[in-house]
């Protein structure tokens, strides 16, 4: 394998991306939870190249800021006016300084779908042939637009690559075509760099007429197939931004469905590529798994659920919920119509119910919150009960307040804690309560304004209304009782 570890890879992405009609540069879009060029970087990486360098020109600032943040140990060289990709490479190159021994491998930064595995195909068979040049080619149904593999009649050798504006009819008829990914000699790539010439119909340095170069010089050149050509599918425009995330898309559920997790219906169920799962997990439609998202063993998610970077416990249940930067512990309940904003722990049993929100709070062991409830900036023990329709009033217009509950306790129904409030372990609370005071463990704090009932007031301030017709009638009735 070391013998075929690359002295570098080198990523073109200086090009507009003209028909993404975007203000975003192309290869910053997204997919399944990471940008266009973040794809290809990270195959790449699988590779271990000891320098990995990035082509940048449009959006350069963006490109580079985008690298540095996510990608430490990118390198990138600038190719001020986009002259072609032999000229992009040839600025990476110049931006290594240095006469690069061993294999150089070239990607696009907009094919996505690439993965490190055809990647390491196709610098092992470069080795293995002893080539100077290998050219990643595919078979597709439409070779419209693409450089075209042209091979020797007898040997069916690759004698060069042939752009479409450049091509004949005949060389149009080719469904051979080039997918713009090549393993080199670094040595020899640098030599043939310098021999390509402009006079073609783009006026541009392109890459692959090193091709004929080396080919003409007397060295070996080669095509590794790609096995399915869908994986090279280069991204120009928003329709296949969408249909290479499609086809992402379904290669990460088909891994997870063969590693044991059951996924209701695929069609409607959208991953990121950093989500992980345990076996027998199970996804119902409608869900959205995103970021640094782990659904644990036989855990149920959705149907009609997005969670990002949220970590489901072992057999818990999430149902109709939306959940950000969250941990949701073995066996608990979530939903149905949750919102689990960041810093939100649920302990293991604990409960999560219909109409509730939550934020930065830490809920205990099988502590329920189970109805039409805020719970912010909160600490809650175990075993506790949240009565239904209680808010955590946690912001004075200025600041945030924490609010901390003990264990075993029961908070009444209708309940406002004015933070910064303390409830102790096995303390109750009484419905409609505004707790404003903190309450001693083991109390019951009644905090609401005593009733009393104006005897007869209906009869004198409504007369003749239904209401005093109701009234009279039941007080009939208790006399007829009598
Ligand atoms: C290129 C290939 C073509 C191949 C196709 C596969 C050449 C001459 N043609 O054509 O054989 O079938 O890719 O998709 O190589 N780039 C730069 N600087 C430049 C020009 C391009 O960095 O000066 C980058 C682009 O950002 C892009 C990649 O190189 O990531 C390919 O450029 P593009 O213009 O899309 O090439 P194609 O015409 O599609
Ligand atoms: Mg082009």
């Amino acid at each position: 394998m070391s013998a075929n570890r690359p002295a570098a890879v080198v990523v073109l992405a200086a090009g507009e991306g003209t028909r993404m009609k975007s203000k975003t540069p192309k290869v910053l879009h997204e997919i399944a939870g990471r940008s266009l060029v973040g794809h290809v970087v990270s195959a790449a990486r699988e590779l271990d190249p000891e320098h990995l360098v990035v082509v940048v020109g449009h959006g350069r600032e963006q490109v580079r800021a985008h690298l540095e943040e996510h990608y430490a140990g990118t390198r990138t060289a600038v190719q001020e006016q986009q002259n072609g990709t032999g000229h992009a490479v040839r600025m990476a190159l110049e931006e290594l300084g240095q006469s690069l021994e061993g294999p150089v491998v070239v990607v696009c930064g907009d094919t996505p779908l690439l993965s490190g595995e055809t990647l390491r195909g196709l610098t092992a068979t470069h080795a293995a042939d002893g080539n100077a040049v290998t050219v990643l080619s595919a078979e597709v149904p439409d070779s419209t637009g693409y450089g075209r593999i042209v091979r020797d009649g007898v040997s069916g050798a690759v004698t060069a690559i042939v752009e479409h504006k450049d091509a004949s009819e005949a060389q149009r008829a080719i469904k051979e075509i080039n997918s713009g990914v090549f393993a080199f000699d670094g040595g020899l790539l640098a030599d043939a760099l310098g021999k390509v010439r402009t006079d073609n119909s783009q006026g541009e340095e392109y890459l692959t007429d090193v091709l004929g170069i080396l080919r003409e010089a007397g060295h070996r050149v080669g095509a590794s197939v790609a096995a399915d050509h869908r994986e090279i599918l280069g991204i120009n425009n928003r329709v296949q931004l969408a249909q290479a995330r499609a086809l992402l898309n379904e290669r990460l559920l088909v891994a997870a469905m063969t590693a044991g997790v059951t996924v209701l219906d695929p069609s409607s169920v959208l991953v990121d590529v950093t989500v992980t799962f345990e076996r027998d997990a199970v996804i119902h439609p409608g869900t959205q798994l995103l970021g640094a998202t782990h659904v644990a063993e036989d855990a149920e998610v959705g149907p009609n659920t997005r969670l990002r970077d949220t970590v489901v416990g072992r057999g818990a249940r999430v149902d109709n919920t939306v959940a950000d930067s969250s941990v949701i512990g073995e066996g608990a309940s979530v939903g149905p119509f949750a919102y689990l904003r960041p810093g939100t722990r649920l302990g293991a049993k604990g409960k999560i119910g219909t109409y509730v929100e939550t934020k930065n709070a830490s809920i205990g062991e099988g502590t329920k919150v189970p109805h039409l409830s805020y719970v912010g900036d909160a600490t809650i023990g175990e075993y506790s009960n949240i009565g239904a329709a209680s808010v955590f009033v946690n912001y004075d217009g200025q600041k945030k307040h924490h609010t901390t509950i003990g264990s075993h306790c029961r908070t009444g129904s209708d309940n406002m804690f004015v933070a910064p409030v303390t409830v102790g372990d096995g303390a109750y609370t009484a419905a409609g309560s505004v707790i404003t005071k903190d309450v001693p463990p083991g109390s019951l704090a009644v905090a609401r304004g005593q009733q009393r009932n104006i005897e007869g007031w209906v009869a004198r301030k409504r007369p003749g209304s239904a209401a005093a017709q109701a009234a009279q009638a039941a007080a009939e009735g208790v006399d007829g009782e009598n």
